[in-house]
C-alpha cells in the first residue's frame, strides 16, 4: 500500500517496531535492571492480535517491520507469528521482515527465520571479550552468542552486529570490532547511550561516548569513506576501505535523523509509542479488544500518528542530563 500514514511533520511512517515481549534472557546493564517485574502473560498482545494489528498497519503502508523486546526470541512460538508475517513479503506489501535481537537463541532459529524471509538480522553485541561480556549483560553466554552469529551466516542470514559505545567500557575495542566484523563479511553499527531507564543519570554521563570522538579514534586507524547507503533506519555509514565494510553511526544526542524519522513503536501490550525518546502513547490494545472492526483500528493509528512530536529531548551537553525517559529500553525495543 501507499505510505498513507503521514505525521504533522510530512514524514510519511513505514517503519513499524514491534515489541513481543519485555522479557530477555540477558540483562543489559544499560537496558534493564538486574530485578525486572515482568508483565504478566495477559497484558501482552497474543500472537493473533500482533497478526491483526501489525496487518492493519501494513495495509496503511507500512514495508518494513522488525520484530524487537526484550528478547523476541524467548517469546514462546514466536515463529509463528514471523511465519505469519511472511505472507505481507510474498504479496509485496511489505518490503522487509526483520529483527533485533541479543543473539542467544539464533542457533535455534536461524534456518526458520530465513525460511519465513528473514534476510537480516541485527544483533546486539558491545564487546568481544568474554569476561566484558559476561558483566555487561550480567546474564549473557558469550560463547552461545557466537554461535548464535554463526548459525545465523550459516543459514544465509546478513548480520549486522549493534555496539552501544560506553566510555571506559568498550572504547579501547573499536578497532578490534571493525576489524573482526570486517573479516567476517558483517557490518557494525556503533550506538550512543541513550538516558533511558533506572540507572542514575552520573552514570550516563560519566559513560557517555560521543561517536564524534569516537569517528575521530576510528580515523586514527582505519580510511573512512561515507556513504549514501541507508537501511531505513537512522544510522549514517561509512566504507572502511582497508576491510570493505560497512560502519555505521547512530548518534541520538546529536538529533541528526529525527527530521527524517520515519517509525513507531508498539509495546508488547499493544501501546504504540510515537518517538522512542517520548513518553506519549496511544492505547491500542484497548481498541483491538473493545472491537473486530479494524476501522476502529486505522482510527486510532491515524490520531496517534497526528501526535507524533518532532523528535527526542535527549541531551547530555551542559554536564547534565536532560530529556531522560525514565521507562526502560526494553518496553520499547530500542
Ligand atoms: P537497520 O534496519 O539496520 O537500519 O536497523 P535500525 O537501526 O533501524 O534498528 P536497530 O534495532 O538495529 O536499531 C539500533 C538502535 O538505534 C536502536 O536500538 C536504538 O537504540 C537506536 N534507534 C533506532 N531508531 C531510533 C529512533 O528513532 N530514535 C532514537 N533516539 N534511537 C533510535
Ligand atoms: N542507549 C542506547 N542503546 C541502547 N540499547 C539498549 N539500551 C540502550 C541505551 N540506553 C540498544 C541495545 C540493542 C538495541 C535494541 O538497543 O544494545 O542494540
Ligand atoms: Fe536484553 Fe537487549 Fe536489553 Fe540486553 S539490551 S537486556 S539483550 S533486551
Amino acid at each position: 500500500a501507499a505510505p498513507t500514514l503521514i505525521d504533522p511533520f510530512m514524514r510519511a511512517i513505514t517503519y513499524l517496531r514491534v515489541s513481543v515481549t519485555d522479557r530477555c534472557d540477558f540483562r543489559c546493564v544499560y537496558c534493564m535492571s538486574e530485578n525486572m517485574t515482568f508483565l504478566p502473560k495477559k497484558d501482552l498482545l497474543t500472537l493473533e492480535e500482533l497478526d491483526r494489528l501489525c496487518s492493519v498497519f501494513v495495509g496503511l503502508g507500512v514495508r518494513k517491520l522488525r520484530v524487537t523486546g526484550g528478547e523476541p526470541l524467548v517469546r514462546r512460538d514466536i515463529m509463528r507469528f514471523f511465519e505469519a508475517m511472511s505472507r505481507h513479503l510474498e504479496s509485496g506489501a511489505l518490503d522487509e521482515l526483520t529483527l533485533t535481537t541479543n543473539g542467544s537463541q539464533l542457533r535455534r532459529f536461524a534456518g526458520r527465520l530465513h525460511a519465513a524471509g528473514v534476510r537480516r538480522v541485527n544483533v546486539s553485541l558491545d564487546t568481544l571479550d568474554p569476561d566484558r561480556f559476561a558483566r555487561i549483560t550480567r546474564w549473557g553466554r558469550f560463547a552461545q552468542v557466537m554461535d548464535g552469529i554463526d548459525a545465523a551466516q550459516e543459514a544465509g542470514l546478513r548480520v549486522k552486529i549493534n555496539a552501544v559505545a560506553l566510555r571506559g567500557v568498550n572504547d579501547d575495542e573499536i578497532h578490534r570490532m571493525v576489524e573482526w566484523c570486517g573479516a567476517r563479511d558483517m557490518d557494525l553499527t556503533f550506538i550512543e547511550v541513550m538516558p533511558m531507564g533506572d540507572i542514575g543519570n552520573e552514570d550516563r554521563l560519566d559513560q557517555y561516548y560521543s561517536l564524534k570522538d569516537l569517528r575521530r579514534d576510528l580515523e586514527s586507524r582505519w580510511t573512512l569513506t561515507d556513504l549514501d547507503h541507508r537501511t531505513g533506519g537512522p544510522a549514517r555509514y561509512v566504507r572502511v576501505e582497508e576491510t570493505g565494510g560497512m560502519v555505521g553511526f547512530i548518534t541520538p544526542l546529536t538529533h541528526n535523523f529525527c527530521e527524517s524519522c520515519n517509525r513507531v513503536r508498539l509495546t508488547c501490550t499493544g501501546q504504540l509509542f510515537m518517538c522512542l525518546g517520548q513518553d506519549d502513547d496511544a492505547d491500542l490494545r484497548a481498541v483491538l479488544r473493545a472491537t473486530d472492526d479494524d476501522e476502529a483500528l486505522r482510527e486510532a493509528i491515524r490520531g496517534a500518528i497526528a501526535r507524533k512530536p518532532k523528535g527526542h529531548d535527549f541531551d547530555y551537553s551542559r554536564q547534565r542530563v536532560d530529556g531522560t525517559v525514565s521507562r526502560h529500553m526494553s518496553v520499547t525495543g530500542g
